[in-house]
Formats: C-alpha cells, structure tokens, sequence
C-alpha cells in the first residue's frame, strides 16, 4: 500500500499493489470500514463531518479486481483551512510541524497537511481490501478499545473474533463491554471538559493458521510492530503479554504445548501472543498498540514560533479535535494487521512444498 494527500488538499487515497485477481470487491465493501473511522461517529470523537467516500479508479472489472494495482480515492469535503491561520508559525506541542520544517524547510500546515491521522483513512480503505481477501481464507481479526487513562477492559480467554465483533461495534468508543465502556466515557468526558485529552489502548486480535511469518528479518512480529508504529500517535507496541513478560518467570510464560478437543496441536496458554520464532503459532495473534494523549488541547500550552518568540496557544479553539484518538484509531490498528497478514499470506504460497495441514 502506498498512500496519497493531504488533510486539506482535494483528496486522500492509496494505491494497493499484489491484491490478487478474482477478488469480489466494490465501493460498498470500503464505504463501510470508512465510516467506521469516521469522526462524528460518536459522541466521543471530534465533531469535524468527513462524509468519507471511496472511488475505486482501477483495478477491478465488473466487479472482481484484475490483478492491477488498485486506486482508492477519497475526496476531502470538509476541510477548514481558515481555523489554522491563528497558530501558523508556531512550533505545535505534539504536533509534527516542527519536524517536517526541520526536513524539508516548508510545510503545507493547514490542518497538518501531510503529518495529519486524515491519512489513515486511506489506510482503512486498503485495509479493506485485505480483509475482504483475508475473508476468503478463513482469516479474521478485530480491534477493540482495552484501555483508557486508568480504565482497563481485559477480554476473557477463549473468546473468539467473531463473538467479540457485535459487541464492538455496539459500544461508542469501540470498546466490547458495556460497563468498561461506560467507565471510559466518563474519562474522555471528562478530559473534553477540562479542555484535555487523554491517551488509550487498543489490542487487536486475529485468528490465524500456524506457519505464518518470517523466521528473521520479516518476523511476523515485527512487521506488525511497523506497521502498528507507523500509525500517527502510536507510542507502544506489544505482542501478548510484551513488556509484562520481563517480570515473569520462564516456568510461568512459556505456552505449554497440548493437544486441543479437535486433536490439533495448539497450546494451554498464549503468553507469546501467537507468533514463535517470526512464525505464527495457530493460537490467537494478540496485539496492544499504546496511543498518546492527542496533542490538540484546549488548554493554553507555551512554544516558539519560526522567529523564535515565545508564544501562548491553545490548539484545539474551535473543539474540532478528537479528545481520544485512540478511537478513531481502532479500525486504523484493524487495516493495518489486515494489510501486514495479508502480505503474509501471499509470500507464504511460495515459501514450501510441503505445507503441513
Ligand atoms: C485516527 C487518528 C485521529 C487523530 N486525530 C487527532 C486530533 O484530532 N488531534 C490531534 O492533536 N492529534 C490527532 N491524532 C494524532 C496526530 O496525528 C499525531 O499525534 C501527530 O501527527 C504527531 O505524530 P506522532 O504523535 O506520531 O509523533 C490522531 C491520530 C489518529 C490515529
């Protein structure tokens, strides 16, 4: 995948190469994770209306793709360039505008430009594409909200993608219990009133055959680790029990191999988080991607500007920000492990000839 635009230029879109021919694949199959992404959803998001729609410009032919490269296009219709003329200049706290001056010595600020998370839609939109393709072969995964500030939703053991996917899309904040959902409301509200914000998880979960993966260079865990790093925010990454397990004893993390109620080979626990050596185990691929506190904040923040003044600002005047990013950013975190399993996937039709079942 490679995306294109700007928040405030004419359009956003992505290129995806390698999706095979023969895939059933529409606008509407996008249209649906947009809207998922989209802010305005609820109560909880940033109020801005992205009415975001797909064109598919190439690569599908009476309604299966052609084995050409893919263009998605999604028009940018509500963009507010004029809101952004009070803080150009100023070196934004948490914002990449700095930065990007430091590389390329201009920038297109309004709205972030390039550097803005108006990007990841075209994530979702290639995202769909993988799972529509993950689909056929049995491939599903899921992201939920798990945490927010001091709120934890821990899933229980044994859940399934499946059973976890109607949950999610009922809860506002993308989160599968109720009461969990309600307590982290309460915390972004209150960090919206407060004219702050406040960061959050999200674990992402697949269900995916043993043998996936690279062994060294192209681990399947850390071409996730990439591709969850590279969302805008994105400050931790880890795989199963990740950073826990360096408190733990090796007696107590290692998964014990068993033989499951279908006489597979599966094991009793997932501390690993499904990948062994670079390769996928069979057990539940499970992910935690930490995102930050969103810098756009109606509190007052001190910086610099380009002349090297001292300045006062508040970056979020007009209440267009999300106080949460990490909601918007569940099906961006749900694309990106659909594009990378997608990729694993495809390399794995040549890695043997003898592929055990
Ligand atoms: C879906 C999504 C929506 C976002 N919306 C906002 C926002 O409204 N306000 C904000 O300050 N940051 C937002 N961010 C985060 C910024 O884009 C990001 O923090 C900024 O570009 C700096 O990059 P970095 O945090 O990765 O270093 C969002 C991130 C995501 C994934």
């Amino acid at each position: 995948m490679t995306t294109f635009g700007e928040s405030h230029g004419a359009a956003m879109g992505a290129v995806v190469d390698g999706c095979p021919a023969g895939l059933y694949l529409n606008e509407e199959d996008i249209n649906q994770e947009l809207r998922r992404r989209r802010p305005g959803y609820s109560a909880y998001t940033s109020p801005r209306k992205e009415e975001d729609e797909v064109k598919i410009l190439s690569g599908v032919f009476e309604g299966r793709t052609t084995g050409a490269p893919l263009m998605l296009l999604i028009e940018n219709r509500d963009k507010d360039s004029f809101s952004y003329q009070s803080i150009r200049g100023i070196y934004r706290p948490g914002h990449a505008n700095f930065t990007y001056l430091m590389k390329y010595g201009l920038m297109d600020e309004r709205g972030g430009g390039r550097a803005s998370a108006r990007e990841t839609v075209a994530r979702v939109a290639a995202g769909a594409v993988a799972k529509k393709f993950l689909q056929e072969q049995g491939i599903l995964c899921c992201a939920f909200l798990s945490q927010v500030g001091e709120i934890f939703f821990q899933e229980q053991k044994g859940v399934t993608v499946e059973m976890l996917q109607k949950k999610i899309y009922a809860s506002a904040v993308f989160c599968p219990d109720e009461e969990a959902s309600q307590r982290m409301m309460q915390e972004i509200e209150k960090a919206k009133i407060e004219g702050d914000s406040i960061g959050a998880c999200v674990t992402c979960i697949a269900q995916v055959p043993a043998g996936l993966g690279d062994p060294v260079y192209d681990k399947l865990s850390a071409r996730l680790g990439f591709a969850m790093l590279s969302i805008p925010a994105a400050k931790g990454f880890e795989m199963g029990r990740g950073f826990q397990s360096a408190g733990m004893r090796g007696s107590c993390y290692n998964d014990g191999f068993i033989l499951n109620d279908q006489g597979q080979v599966s094991t009793k626990t997932n501390h690993a988080g499904g990948v062994l050596g670079g390769i996928s185990t069979g057990m539940p691929l499970t992910i935690r991607v930490a995102f930050k506190p969103a810098s756009g904040i109606r509190l007052e923040q001190e910086s610099v500007n380009d002349k090297k003044e001292k300045v006062k600002l508040r970056m979020a005047p007009s209440g267009r920000h999300d106080p949460c990013v990490a909601i918007r950013a569940v099906p961006v975190v749900e694309a990106m492990m659909a594009l990378t399993l997608a990729d694993a996937v495809l390399l794995q039709r040549c890695a043997t000839l003898k592929y055990p079942s």
